[in-house]
């Protein structure tokens, strides 16, 4: 590296997400280079990316697609006046994502980030209650354990304590609900726990009064409380009552999106159709900041009249929808259609799932959960995941490490014996973790 600040000065100038920075400084993680599968640090280390960078590259670390799709895209324009007009590439992305989208999901918001198309997604289901007859319907039903964004209204639907504490008091209007895992041990199977935990859903709307609760936003498969897997049962039951209280779902598919979960959306995978969803990470496979909020089509049109009217949605960002940002999404999409990779990802996680299921065998592993390449694991012992985190980087692999669990969702360029030489460097990084964690 050049520069004249010395490098540990530099890094406590400098805010890694959720670091302390003192710490940090003495023992630095640099990364300098990513192709397909690996990303390399500064001193020319190499690290199998197991999470695509944090469930972003889809397709790997710069797609020879989407780089191609950019550098034509920065030929031609990289930036368009937002508050004057849209650009063809924009368009050409909401109709690409439109095609791709299950049931009516085709009125399309752009953004650069899950946040951003989270807290899009909020606003908008304030405004289209307030102008279809229904102004009363505000609050927002939301999971604790769930991750929506940094920003204060997704972080105010999230539900993970460290992350918010800090920052409150947050919005107000949402509403807390736990996932089924938080009653596994109160029942005698997970089916009942599943039925359980979605009744409760309703048990707060009906206490709240309908006619006060705008949407209940979820993601399909959460990542933060721990590759929490509903049953598909679960939302059937959510969509049901949804629909008998006028309320609006959201599934929040950042992660979820884009083919990992076996289809392109998880809401495909488990059988139901939300109201809107919300995407962002794998949608540029990492090249480039780009999100989207997806709404249905009858939503959508609840914003279209005549200018008097000011039905319009009132939200806005400078970057969102940038030409850059839609290059690389829809050569994106053109890859995953085309090569069908959603079906790849069901055969590479039946591939990973047999080899993680394998890990039983050292003692220390629970369960096995997720679908397609989104997987997670869970120990049967407290906190070895403090130890896996080291070992894994010090063995060149990235994983979602968590005190208690761990995930994976490698790229879908993977092939079988990629995915050998990772689940090895899993295994062994786990054994070592057990020793070192030995009392
Ligand atoms: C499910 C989910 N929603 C929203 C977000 C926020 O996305 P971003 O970090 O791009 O703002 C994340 C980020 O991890 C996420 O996992």
């Amino acid at each position: 590296m050049t520069g004249t600040t010395p490098l540990e000065d530099l890094l406590k100038r400098t805010f890694v997400d959720f670091y302390q920075m003192a710490d940090f400084a003495r023992d630095p993680l640099i990364f300098s280079r990513a192709e397909g599968l690996y990303v390399w640090d500064i001193h020319g280390k190499r690290y199998w990316d197991a999470i695509g960078g944090i469930f972003v590259a889809v397709l790997g670390h710069r797609h020879p697609r989407v780089m191609e799709a950019m550098h034509r895209q920065l030929d031609r324009m990289t930036f368009a006046p937002p508050l004057h007009g849209t650009t063809d590439v924009t368009l050409e992305f909401i109709e690409k994502l439109g095609q791709v989208t299950p049931g009516a999901l085709r009125y399309i918001k752009p953004f650069s980030g899950g946040s951003e198309a989270v807290e899009a997604s909020l606003k908008f289901v304030r405004q289209y209650w307030r102008q279809s007859g229904h102004p009363g319907k505000y609050k927002v039903v939301s999971r604790y354990h769930g991750y929506h964004g940094a920003t204060f209204g997704a972080m105010s639907a999230s539900g993970t304590g460290p992350r918010k504490t800090k920052f409150e008091p947050q919005m107000g209007g949402f509403l807390k609900v736990l996932p089924p895992t938080a009653y596994r041990d109160r029942f005698s199977n997970w089916d009942d726990c599943n039925r359980f935990a979605a009744r409760a859903v309703e048990d707060v709307i009906v206490h709240e009064d309908p006619e006060t609760v705008a949407a209940v936003i979820l993601e399909p498969i959460s990542n933060t409380g721990g590759i929490i897997t509903p049953t598909e049962e679960y939302f059937q039951i959510l969509r049901e009552i949804c629909d008998r209280h006028h309320v609006l779902l959201i599934f929040d598919e950042v992660i979820t999106g884009f083919g990992r979960t076996g289809s392109m959306w998880a809401a495909q995978t488990f059988g139901v159709t939300p109201d809107l969803i919300c995407a962002g990470k794998g949608v540029s496979s990492g090249a480039v900041p780009l999100a989207a909020m997806i709404a249905r089509e009858d939503l959508g049109e609840a914003f279209l009249g005549r200018a008097e009217d000011a039905v319009q949605f009132m939200h806005g960002h400078t970057y969102a929808g940038n030409p850059l940002a839609c290059a690389a999404g829809i050569a994106v999409i053109d890859e995953i259609v085309e090569k069908r990779l959603w079906e790849k990802a069901r055969r590479l996680g039946d591939f990973i799932r047999a080899r993680l299921e394998g890990l039983k065998r050292h003692g220390v592993v629970s369960e096995v959960r997720g679908r397609g390449v989104l997987l997670g694991v869970e120990f049967s012992v407290p906190d070895l995941g403090v130890a896996l985190k080291r070992t894994a980087l010090q063995n060149g692999v990235i994983l979602r490490v968590d005190p208690n669990w761990f995930a994976v969702s490698p790229p879908l360029i993977a092939e079988e014996s990629d995915l050998d030489e990772m689940c090895a460097l899993i295994e062994k990084s786990l054994l070592q973790a057990i020793d070192e964690s030995a009392p």
